[in-house]
């Protein structure tokens, strides 16, 4: 049985009359690869939110390698190792690359010099940066504005910024939205070089990119866990395939699961 690296027991929250989070409870190994997936509405991103401390809970636990962390704010998790991914606006268009990661590492110390010891310097902070930059291939992007790289790398950046930040648990809020299909490739590439120690939730829409790279699915819907499985059982199940009808959203599931 491998070690769980994060999971979350009993979590949940309601807005008025909408629950957006109905008993959700999944444990995700350390190295696993797991997808978050569900129709529009399913409570997704408020999941992140809850996970990730923006959003507290009605009830429920959110345990990092079975610390239970759901009363810390969001800042103090990241220190603990649970980081997630940022929108792209996030980033400073007119900043190059490594100014961006510059920044968000250096608030990072500077809310948590203990993390990088007192001596911490700036030459340490690069030295990271360009291993993290190495590892997704975007070393040569490093001097460019991030208003001159391409949409699909620019998304890259974003993970290379979580990555930088030493995460042991990795969230990745739909990582490849709006990123063109012939940049798609470039991405699907980084998450396979991804470090295999690290634990990954990836919240995604893409079935291809679902299928290729996680090892269970887990599949929620109105804010409760529908099933978890691997790719395969879940994508033939029947029970996932009607929730996906009446949004025209089960031809597209159909066709991306077998096109995938
Ligand atoms: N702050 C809020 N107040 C009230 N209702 C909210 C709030 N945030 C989300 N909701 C509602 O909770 C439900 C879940 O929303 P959420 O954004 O988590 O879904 P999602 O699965 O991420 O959807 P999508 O695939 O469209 O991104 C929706 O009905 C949404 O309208
Ligand atoms: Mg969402």
């Amino acid at each position: 049985m491998s070690e769980i690296a994060f999971a979350t027991r009993g979590l949940s929250k309601r807005f008025g009359a909408v629950v957006v989070a109905d008993d959700i409870s999944i444990e995700v190994a350390a190295g696993e690869r797991r997808a978050l997936i569900g129709p529009n509405g399913a409570g997704k991103t408020s999941f992140v939110g809850l996970v990730s401390g923006v959003i507290r809970p009605d009830a429920g636990a959110v345990l990092l390698h079975g610390r239970d962390i759901a009363r810390e704010p969001p800042h103090r998790r990241v220190r603990m190792g649970l980081v997630r991914t940022f929108q792209v606006t996030s980033l400073f268009r007119d900043l190059t690359l490594v100014e961006n990661l510059f920044l968000a590492v250096s608030e990072h110390v500077g809310a948590s010099a203990r993390m990088w010891g007192a001596a911490a310097s700036r030459r340490d902070i690069l030295e990271r940066i360009d291993a993290v930059l190495d590892r997704l291939g975007l070393r040569a992007d490093r001097f460019r504005k991030m208003s001159e790289i391409a949409y699909g790398r620019q998304r890259l950046v974003e993970i290379a910024l979580a990555l930088c930040l030493e995460p042991r648990v990795l969230i990745l809020d739909e990582p490849a939205a709006g990123v063109p299909s012939d940049e798609a490739g470039v991405m699907l590439d980084a998450l396979d070089r991804l470090p295999r120690d690290l634990a990954i939730l990836m919240i995604e829409h893409d079935m291809r990119i679902v299928k290729r790279f996680a090892d269970r699915i887990t599949v929620l819907v109105q804010g409760a866990v529908l099933m978890t499985g691997a790719p395969a059982e879940v994508m033939a199940s029947e029970e996932v395939r009607a929730v996906y009808l009446g949004r025209g959203g089960q031809a597209r599931f159909q066709s991306e699961a077998t096109r995938a």
